[in-house]
């Protein structure tokens, strides 16, 4: 077949009514583990003043240096054109993720003054300008929990049983593992940078052996030195400094507690420091979650504490914890897994198909048969009518076809009397009702009377 003239741009995808069962599964199972923990929804726009993820995400990280779409706001006809800082600053971007936003939106509402705690939750697209590869999209959906308000490990220990939930009720078994760290407080981060830039200086400089990405990164973000996967960076990563050598007490106990609440949980639970994450705003607990099968790209999701970001956005000091769930890594492990069983998506399947089909038996019965039809839809059962004019028989054929429990049959004869065949497509029975009778008769059928 000729290639259409149009394509999806790269990194993106159609999901067509087949792929959305799927979709809506990991989307009904979301909503379901965050409302049974008290999590509201929220939703905040596609996309913000960039500046907002510049001052947030940090300068330095990957998402905002290489990753943002950015649209460059309109100036006034005839307006000088800015400097090219000014214009980034003033631009808009796609949304990148989520944490962001709501860190603007929970300070433009004013919930730090009146309602610090706040338990959020939201679903939806994220776009990266990321090279696409397995698991990775430039257009990609996430599921996140933010919760505001409260800097007790207990909060990180619910939040990260809200993740593991998801995947546990969508049948993940012992292969998901959860791996957390700390990145304790700033003044620990400040020692532990200092510590590092000294243990990785003979690193750098003529002939050296790290990566492109680790040169970039050892002036700009150091800690990113530390999660790098390339082979030879990971060797020469032996014996780096660990944080816990500079880490303060209070972020230590904090890290404490969260592990022994974390033992409560039904998952393997590992201490990893290489978990570093690359937004800079974390402090204290990081986490992610990871289906090792995936491989490199395995994490399936990440969050962490952020007590510096609302106030980073013009708000009270305010502690935050959450996570990030990507939909397209958790599809490709769940296909690996033969997830989901098929009757997990069964009730989708069968919400889908239509209650009852009306047949037009002629051409004067078409107008009355869509009547009929919209008159049940009004009642709330999905109800389809042919559009495409075709004969009775070849209707009910289709009816068959789609699995409609009832057919509702319009002929001259029934049109004579003010009647209507209704037939049983299941036990194959019919039966000439008034028009007025049948609403009462089919609440009956349907509530299985
Ligand atoms: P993140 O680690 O950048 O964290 O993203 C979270 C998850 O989103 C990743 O683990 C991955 O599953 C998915 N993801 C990221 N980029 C892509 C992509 N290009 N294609 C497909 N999936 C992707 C955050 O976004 C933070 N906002 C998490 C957070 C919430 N921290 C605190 N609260």
């Amino acid at each position: 077949m000729a290639s259409a003239p149009f394509q999806n741009p790269r990194g993106t995808r159609d999901q067509l009514p087949e792929d959305l069962l799927l979709i809506h599964h990991l989307e009904r199972v979301a909503h379901e583990v965050a409302g049974a923990a008290g999590y509201e929804e929220v939703r905040t726009p596609f996309f913000e003043e960039t500046r907002l993820f510049m001052r947030s995400l940090g300068d330095t990280s990957d998402v905002v240096e290489k990753e943002m779409f950015t649209v460059p706001r309109r100036q006034p006809e005839g307006a000088p054109s800015l400097p090219p800082a000014e214009a980034l600053a003033s631009s808009y971007t796609f949304r990148p993720e989520g944490t962001a936003s709501c860190a603007r939106a929970y300070v433009q509402a004013g919930c730090a003054a009146n309602a610090p705690a706040q338990k959020w939750y939201y679903l939806g697209p994220m776009f990266r300008y990321e090279r696409p590869q397995k698991g990775r999209e430039r257009q990609f959906t996430q599921f996140g929990i933010e919760a505001f308000g409260s800097s007790s490990p207990l909060l990180d220990a619910e939040v990260i049983g809200v993740a593991l939930r998801f995947f546990q009720r969508l049948g993940f078994g012992p292969q998901l593992e959860v791996r957390v760290n700390t990145m304790g407080d700033p003044a620990d981060r400040e020692a532990w940078a200092a510590a590092l830039r000294e243990f990785f200086a003979p690193q750098f400089g003529a002939n050296s052996e790290r990566c492109a990405d680790c040169q970039a990164r050892f002036e700009r973000n150091i800690f990113r030195l530390l999660d790098c996967k390339s082979p030879r960076c990971v060797e020469l990563n032996q014996g780096a400094p660990d944080l816990f050598t500079v880490l303060g007490k209070e972020a230590g106990e904090h890290h404490q507690r969260l592990c022994a609440a974390l033992g409560a949980l039904e998952a393997t639970v590992t201490e990893d420091r290489s978990i570093v994450r690359g937004l800079d705003y974390y402090s204290r607990t990081v986490f992610e979650i990871h289906y090792p099968p995936l491989g490199a790209r395995s994490a399936l999701c990440g969050g962490g504490r952020y007590d510096g970001l609302v106030e980073e956005v013009g708000g009270r000091p305010t502690p935050a914890m959450g996570f990030s769930i990507g939909f397209t890594p958790t599809e490709l492990a769940l296909a690996e897994l033969n997830l989901p069983a098929a009757a997990d998506l069964e009730d989708l399947r069968q919400a889908r198909k239509p209650q009852i089909y009306v047949v037009a038996m002629t051409e004067e019965d078409r107008l009355p048969a869509m009547q009929v039809a919209e008159h049940m839809r009004l009642q709330g059962w999905r109800t389809l009518c042919d559009m495409r004019e075709r004969s009775g028989k070849a209707q009910l054929k289709e009816a068959a076809k789609l699995e409609a429990p009832i057919a509702l049959i319009l002929g001259p004869d029934e049109r004579a009397t003010g009647s209507i065949k209704v037939r049983d497509m299941q036990a194959k029975e019919e039966q000439d009702l008034a028009q007025s009778a049948l609403v009462e008769h089919l609440q009956r059928f349907f509530a299985g009377a």
